[in-house]
């Protein structure tokens, strides 16, 4: 990495707000879910909480809105909501182990220094690679031992693609007892998806262990896992641990799941299996700070054709941070982090509405691009009840997000979110079943071309829309085959969040 990068913090601050001003005028820009300044933007890398400061470091193509030439960019927050642009991290070095880009990898404390592990490119190879920094986390010197591990284990059949490319790569690294145990994202050829296990006692000397889990691309219950894992990440939550991967097959991205189990020595016993969201998350990591919490960010990827992408501004936007537990039964649970509130704008507290089957019940005074929403429903005996959100006046263009109580089917409707539609508008069916009476409980988080949605803390589904009309701004309440009664829904007007 070149000096370059950090010697003018001001200067790049100051470039980074000249080109956040211009997104801010972009109306399908989100304005508090975390965007490069310009620029592509992929997986959060390296989650850590220095000194009290949040740190979210991410994959990053700082030239153009498409996805080539990784770097790590670099953000930095005291309240994970308001973020401050920081120079580029990380960036390949010619001729070297990253020749080829910086993908994702993990930060964590050596004893005082910050020490980041990532995977190094060159060519068709991965390797994992070591770099420390300064106490601000603004200067990264890459180790001279690197690549730390140069190659995978060499009595396994790691998946390799046609272009010869091996698929072996981002490194999540935690301490036990003294010792640094890292699990690497791969794949065995015709068995599946795998996480391989390694230890060591410095950070760059690491012994193989053994798969920590290998995965079955024969298998389709609960769900398909695909022939390769991306970003595993392991850790405890609640007294068990969750094992984080993103299943990934022939260059498709495709979700993110989670495992959870035992995990002791160096071996996982699966327990429960689940997928995060189906929508447009994916690479999800995940860090614990200081008052104990498991904080996840993902990237929600676009869903805009390649040719709106490439005379973009921007590609690629961060979840919000979602707090995690574990339910009794291994499943997880999903809370926006409360720092959030701190954005809230204009506020209406509706209560008691009835909306009667085959109604659409427009709320008056609820408008807005940037929203939250939160709602606690009633379903009677509907068959289908959900929001309306961005509806232009005349309902040319509108976004519904629906919940089927029979099935318990939660999904967003994007047939209609835009008269210029130009992507792929398939909708994600999420599953969230009320047991015993329970009451509906939507929070959704409308932020221009953004939508993140949780359904009883326990169901998240993240989609992008794209209106094009500057007055599809409505909102409005609808059910079907019968009435539902709406107990309370509050809205609130959202601000930006990046400074
Ligand atoms: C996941 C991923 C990682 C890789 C990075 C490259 O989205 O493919 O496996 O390290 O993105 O940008």
């Amino acid at each position: 990495m070149t000096d370059l990068l950090v010697s003018d913090v001001d200067g790049f601050r100051k470039e980074a707000e000249a080109a956040r001003a211009r997104l801010r005028s972009d109306p399908q820009c989100p304005q508090y879910h975390f965007t490069a300044p310009s620029n592509w933007l992929n997986d959060p890398n390296g989650l850590i909480q220095w000194n009290g400061t949040y740190h979210l470091f991410y994959q990053h193509n700082p030239f153009t809105p498409l996805s080539a030439t990784k770097h790590w960019g670099h953000a930095m927050s005291t309240d994970l909501v308001h973020w401050t642009d920081l120079p580029i991290a990380l960036a390949p070095t010619p001729d070297s182990c990253d020749a080829d880009g910086i993908y994702s990898g993990c930060a964590v404390d050596d004893n005082g220094t910050p020490t980041i592990l990532y995977s190094g490119v060159r060519g068709p190879l991965q390797m994992v690679c070591l770099a420390t920094g300064d106490d601000q986390l603004l200067r990264w010197t890459k180790s001279s031992e690197n690549p730390v591990v140069p190659d995978f284990p060499p009595d396994l059949e790691i998946l390799t693609t046609d272009e010869g490319k091996v698929h072996y790569r981002d490194p999540s690294v935690w301490r036990e007892n003294g010792t640094w145990w890292m699990i690497v994202g791969s794949g065995i050829s015709d068995v599946g998806g795998t996480v391989l296990l390694y230890r060591s006692l410095d950070l760059r000397s690491w012994e193989y262990v053994r798969p920590l889990l290998v995965g079955d691309m024969n298998q389709r219950d609960p769900f398909w896992t695909g022939t390769m894992w991306e970003c595993p990440q392991l850790f405890a939550l609640d007294g068990k641990h969750v094992l984080l991967i993103s299943v990934w097959h022939e260059r498709r991205t495709l979700f993110p799941a989670y495992i959870t189990g035992t995990y002791k020595d160096g071996h996982f016993l699966p327990e429960y299996s689940g997928i995060i969201d189906p929508g447009s998350h994916y690479a999800p990591q995940t860090f614990r700070d200081a008052q104990g919490r498991r904080i996840l960010f993902g990237w929600l990827r676009e869903q805009r054709s390649s040719e709106a992408l490439a005379s973009s501004d921007w590609n690629g936007a961060m979840t919000l941070p979602w707090i995690l537990r574990l339910s009794e039964d291994g499943s997880l649970r999903y809370s926006p982090a409360p720092e959030l509130a701190t954005l809230r704008g204009e506020h209406q507290h509706l209560t008691d509405l009835t909306v009667n089957s085959a109604e659409s019940m427009p709320l008056l005074g609820v408008n807005g691009d940037c929203l939250e929403l939160q709602t606690t429903i009633d379903t009677g005996t509907a068959d289908t009840l959900g929001m309306v959100i961005r509806r232009s006046p005349d309902g040319s263009e509108q976004t519904r997000i629906v919940y089927e109580p029979g099935s318990g089917k939660l999904y967003i409707d994007r047939e209609r979110s835009s008269l210029k539609q130009q992507g792929d508008v398939t909708p994600h069916h999420t599953k969230l079943e009320l047991v015993n009476g329970e009451l509906l409980r939507l929070r959704v988080f409308l932020d221009r071309s953004v939508i993140e949605v949780v359904g009883n803390d326990r169901t998240l589904l993240s989609e992008r829309i794209y209106p094009s009309r500057t007055d599809s701004l409505g909102t409005s309440l609808f059910a079907a085959g019968n009435s539902i009664k709406v107990e309370v829904l509050d809205v609130w007007e959202i601000g930006p969040s990046i400074t």
